[in-house]
């Protein structure tokens, strides 16, 4: 096979490089392409364009594959902890039990959120979405890590690594206390890192906290289960925003509101709302898939349909048997669960769905499982984040070490050409 693409234009030719990746994917090397030939390329929503060669995540939309590091999605979810995941993603390799209880010490040292950070907290009237609260706290997190803005050596990197590792769960937890009414509190540096999370999240200020194994676990797998998922709309933010060297915090703060929008992230949000709307007119799934395939309906089948995944999305095949296990073990029915299998299954029968190779997304059944922890449905998207965060951090801290140049895409300019100004009185 030839290592040259040939682009022919008018009467000229002109050459550029194929380089392959690990997993054999094939590109066309283009930097070149203005130089050579005076032209751009034209991609609307980058479903052709590859920004970066990355190490981290590698996924198969056509074999349903998703692996961390070379790691299969499946092994992690049922075999690793969301706290190696993170050390995983960021530093490359799995921990060795010291790395891992290094690591761990180093979050606990750094698990305090300025007092300060209340009031700002505080400012933001309880009907506010979490998401936007979130993305708000992030960035005002800079302000009282100033180190953490521009980092310029690997211990400095490091540093503000660990600071976000150990303060976003603070974050996290405090937004859905303020939604919820509770106090604001810190966490217990006893816990494992999920555990401090849920206590946090969930401890009333009149009882103890109770441990419970399975809500671990299933916290645990669904963070690992969004832990990463190589160039999407979010983590394509975080790198571009970081590539003006932005800084850790600020990047995540973008990337957190990337992440709301119900294409990406909100989606799981609007699948639950979906579910409780189609519970709420009578269960008739059937009117619900007419709507979805019904061209001058704006409504679409949420959770259902990835830009990357045209056979299956090997998260959604864990998050539906995880979702079946945790309402069992909990003793839950829930009827949403009901309906979203019979969504699913009418769905995947449908020559609508099928030509369009659409399947259920990572977003179809973690909702389910977000309401069974009595996670309110608001905070789903939050929850994506959190999982999410050491993916981003991944990501920006491969793009500083590549030292890729600021993300800075082109236009083809379609308005008007040139044209006189003409003062107000004679227009
Ligand atoms: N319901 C009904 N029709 C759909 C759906 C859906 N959920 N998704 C795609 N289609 C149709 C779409 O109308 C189009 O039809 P046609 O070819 O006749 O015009 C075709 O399928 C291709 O869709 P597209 O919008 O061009 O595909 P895309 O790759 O640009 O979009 C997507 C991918 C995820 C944004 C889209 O499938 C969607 O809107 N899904 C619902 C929202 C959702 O679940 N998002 C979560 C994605 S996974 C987690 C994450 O990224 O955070």
């Amino acid at each position: 096979m030839s290592d040259k693409a040939i682009l022919q234009y008018q009467d000229k030719t002109f050459e550029f490089p194929v380089i392959k990746g690990s997993e054999n994917e094939l590109a066309i090397d283009i930097k070149t392409l203005r130089a050579q030939s005076g032209m751009i390329t034209i991609d609307p929503g980058y479903k052709n364009t590859g920004s970066c060669e990355s190490a981290i995540t590698f996924l198969d939309g056509e074999k349903g594959i998703l692996r961390y590091r070379g790691y299969s999605i499946e092994d992690l979810a049922e075999k690793a902890s969301f706290i190696e995941v993170v050390y995983l993603l960021i530093f490359g390799e799995l921990p060795t039990k010291v790395q891992l209880e290094d690591f761990q010490k180093d979050i606990v040292a750094e698990s305090h959120v300025d007092e300060e950070m209340k009031k700002i907290l505080d400012g933001f009237p309880k009907s506010a979405h979490p998401m936007g609260v979130l993305a708000s706290l992030t960035s005002a997190l800079i302000s009282f890590n100033p180190n953490s803005v521009n980092v310029s050596s690997d211990k400095e990197m490091y540093a503000a690594i660990v600071r976000i590792v150990a303060k976003f769960p603070v974050l996290v937890a405090w937004t859905m206390r303020k939604k919820k009414g509770l106090p604001l509190d810190y966490g217990d540096d006893s816990l494992s890192y999920v555990e401090n999370i849920h206590k946090m999240m969930f401890k009333k200020p009149s009882q103890e906290y109770t441990k419970n194994k399975v809500i671990i676990d299933a916290l645990d797998k669904l963070l690992i289960l969004h832990a990463d998922h190589e160039q999407n709309c979010s983590t394509s933010t975080v790198r571009i925003v970081g590539s003006s060297h932005a800084g850790l915090f600020a990047s995540l703060s973008a990337g957190i509101s990337a992440l709301w929008g119900p294409l990406h992230g909100g989606a799981n949000q609007a699948v639950l709302e979906m579910l409780e709307a189609i519970e709420a007119d009578g269960g008739d799934t059937k009117k619900y898939m007419a709507k979805a395939k019904d061209k001058n309906d704006p409504f679409r089948l949420m959770g259902f349909g990835h830009r990357v995944y045209k056979n299956f999305d090997p998260r959604a095949k864990i998050i539906k048997k995880a979702a079946d296990e945790v309402l069992n073990n909990l003793g839950i029915d829930d009827p949403i669960l009901a309906i979203a299998k019979g969504l699913e299954k009418e769905a995947l029968e449908d020559q609508y769905f099928v030509d369009r190779k659409l399947y259920p997304n990572v977003d179809f059944y973690s909702g389910i499982i977000y309401r069974a922890l009595g996670i309110p449905t608001e905070m789903f998207t939050v929850m994506f984040a959190l999982g999410r965060l050491p993916g981003w951090i991944a990501q920006w801290k491969e793009m500083r070490e590549n030292n890729e140049p600021i993300g800075r895409p082109r236009q083809v300019y379609v308005g008007e050409n040139f044209r006189d100004f003409i003062p107000v009185e004679n227009r």
